[in-house]
């Protein structure tokens, strides 16, 4: 089902250089399955036309308080209703203003003034002097104190030609943040610690030796983690994919780094998802220039020594974070995975087979604990991944 299915909600604009986006974020919203009506203010109809909202959206668009074709004449009223949060993007630092102080003096305030218990989201957009004036700052942290969730600003080249705080997110990233925001939190509070993707070890500059593993559950771990509420750190071995949006990655190469960057984490952490698929060996003998071949093409003798088991170490760890492991496997998963739990002492072991997973989008994830297991249903890895971080938030038991 669409992350937004039959989700109804309001998108108001407000004068910004930044509407232009919003016709993008409608059209990505609606990818999703929302359900759109568009207000805008007097402002936004000078940097973006109602025509352009009313054919995307597909509704009318409303911009006046006094509109003859809302019947009650209650559009301020009426539309809220019902809808799942009023989003203002962009918001500008005059109706962020008008917001704290509570203001009604045109269709799109009054909305906000009315809208009850319907929640408000907004995406601030303005020049950086106007966004860290102290006057907009102390506006915000009123709206943040009345329960308004701020999403952004942005930092970066702006409009005007300067740089710095108070782009408004990019539509992409609004969406995410949407998206969370329709999420259960189950995990509101928690910090998660996850690895993932492969470790690569090095057998000379340019020579590694290494799992294959494209990151893509992992990383969709992240995102559900983050979903959930929780801050979340990702450690994350070479992979091709952008760092899911909100959570901050630390990019290591090798089995041993993935160790360090983990342990100077973990003890601060609720829950540790050990995802990573860490190669079992490094190569002792590693050579600081690339190898030649030699004239009888004579392979290079390489030494191997083990790599630290990050997942039984923090596993071990007194007072350490609550522990999930993974266990990929081509055959006997039931067996292998139940095993393989016992031996790294953790809680929860999610099993899946390596040639129904490895690369693609979709998973089968099979949760094995103390009181047996239980097989999810092939689903999207973001999907299978929301269902994991639901199943451990119903284990994690309370730390004081
Ligand atoms: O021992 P094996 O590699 O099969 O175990 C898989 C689980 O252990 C995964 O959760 C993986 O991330 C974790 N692991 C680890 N450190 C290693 C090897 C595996 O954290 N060196």
């Amino acid at each position: 089902m669409p992350d937004l299915d039959q989700q109804r909600f309001v998108l108001g604009l407000t004068g910004g250089i930044a509407c232009y986006k919003s016709a993008e974020l409608l059209r990505r919203m609606q990818d999703h399955g929302a359900d759109i009506d568009v207000v805008m203010t007097e402002a936004a109809t000078h940097f973006m036309t109602t025509t352009t909202m009313q054919a995307l959206s597909g509704r009318p668009v409303y911009t006046d308080a006094w509109d003859s074709r809302v019947s009650n004449s209650m559009a301020h009223i009426s539309l809220t209703r019902g809808a799942r949060a009023v989003l203002i993007a962009p918001a500008s630092a005059d109706f962020i203003a008008k917001l704290a102080h509570g203001m009604a003096d045109d269709l799109l305030s009054t909305l906000c003034l009315a809208r009850g218990a319907c929640p408000l989201l907004i995406a601030p957009a303005m020049n950086r002097e106007m966004w860290e004036h102290p006057a907009t700052q102390r506006n915000v942290a009123q709206l943040r104190a009345d329960g308004v969730m701020i999403l952004g600003p942005g930092t970066g080249d702006q409009a005007c030609g300067e740089v710095g705080d108070g782009r408004m997110l990019e539509p992409q990233q609004l969406l995410q943040e949407i998206i969370a925001f329709v999420q259960p939190k189950p995990l509101a509070g928690k910090t998660v610690l996850i690895t993932a993707g492969p470790t690569a070890e090095k057998i000379d500059p340019v020579r590694v030796i290494s799992n294959r593993s494209s990151g893509k559950t992992g990383y969709a771990i992240a995102r559900a983690a983050y979903e959930a509420g929780a801050k979340v750190i990702l450690v994350s071995g070479p992979t091709a994919l952008p760092a899911p949006y909100g959570v901050p990655r630390i990019e290591v190469e090798t089995a041993a780094q993935m160790h360090a960057a983990v342990m100077s984490q973990a003890r601060s952490c609720d829950v540790f998802i050990a995802v990573a698929a860490v190669a079992d060996w490094h190569v002792v003998n590693a050579s600081d220039n690339k190898i030649k071949k030699t004239a009888a093409n004579q392979p290079p003798a390489l030494q191997f020594a083990p790599n630290p088991d990050i997942l039984a170490e923090v596993a071990q760890m007194p007072g350490g974070p609550w522990c999930v492991g993974f266990a990929a496997e081509t055959e006997s998963l039931h067996d292998n995975a139940q095993a393989k739990r016992q031996r790294k002492g953790v809680p929860l072991l999610v099993g899946n087979l390596a040639q129904d997973s490895m690369g693609g989008d979709a998973t089968t994830f099979v949760l094995f604990d103390d009181d047996g297991m239980e097989e999810l249903p092939r689903l999207s890895k973001i999907e299978a991944a929301r269902r994991l971080i639901d199943a451990i938030a119903k284990r994690l038991p309370d730390r004081a």
